[in-house]
């Protein structure tokens, strides 16, 4: 029924942060898809990354979609900030503070793209009012906060239900799905109808472009789409 294409989204917080442009760089000839941003702010989340002025200066660097995945207590204070800095998706938790609503509104009055991510311990139906209103939805497979965890097996039936109910509502949704994503883990999520997979530790380590290649094949070969 619908073409839903398959993206890779390199996570760069788990690559050499002092060559960031460089490394960026590498995943874009790579094949990457878009790039995945991590922004904590040390109180959504226990760790600290970086933020807009950081990302503006990357923008600077390379045309390839910016994913932003905001871990951040007050997304809504912050929206402009990253849509001025270049950002072309922004996402943010429900589990945030800031209301989802205005949130969302606030997003695409910038012209961006809208992302909605939740916890590991955050049910799927949660999601399920905003399908209509959004581009994409984010399912946690880590607590998030920190790169290299192991893949939480719990996150295969939450992308199942909120693929199911994408489709019930006719929407073409783009579900991404973010930790411990391998050359393993991305057949499960892809079989259950993940099509846009964020990879760190497994694609900063020595051949960028043999390991998007090997996600982009597995993916293909797992996904029910
Ligand atoms: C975790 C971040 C992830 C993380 C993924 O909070 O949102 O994007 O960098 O890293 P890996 O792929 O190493 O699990
Ligand atoms: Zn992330």
């Amino acid at each position: 029924m619908f073409k839903i294409d398959i993206k890779i989204a390199p996570s760069v917080l788990a690559c050499d942060l002092s060559a960031l442009a460089d490394e960026s760089i590498k995943v874009y000839e790579a094949g990457a898809h878009m790039l995945h941003l991590d922004v904590m702010d040390g109180h959504f989340v226990p760790n600290i990354t970086f933020g807009a002025p950081v990302i503006k200066t990357l923008r600077k660097k390379l045309p390839i979609l910016f994913d932003v995945h905001l871990m951040i207590s007050k997304p809504y204070d912050y929206i402009k900030d990253f849509a001025d800095a270049g950002a072309d998706i922004i996402t943010f938790h429900l589990e945030a503070e800031s209301p989802a609503e205005e949130t969302i509104s606030l997003i695409k009055s910038f012209g961006k793209k809208v992302g909605i991510s939740i916890k590991p311990n955050t049910p799927a139906t949660e999601v399920f009012k905003y399908l209509p209103h959004i581009d994409m939805v984010l399912v946690m497979s880590v607590e998030p906060g920190f790169g290299g965890q192991s893949f939480i097996e719990g996150s295969i039936d939450k992308i199942r239900e909120i693929r199911k109910e994408a489709a019930r509502l006719g929407l073409d949704t783009d579900i991404q799905v973010d930790g411990g994503i391998d050359d393993k883990t991305v057949r499960l999520v892809s079989e259950a109808g993940a099509n846009v997979f964020v990879a760190g530790s497994y694609i900063f380590k020595d051949d960028y472009k043999k390991a998007i290649d090997l996600l982009i094949k597995n993916a293909e070969e797992a996904k029910s789409l």
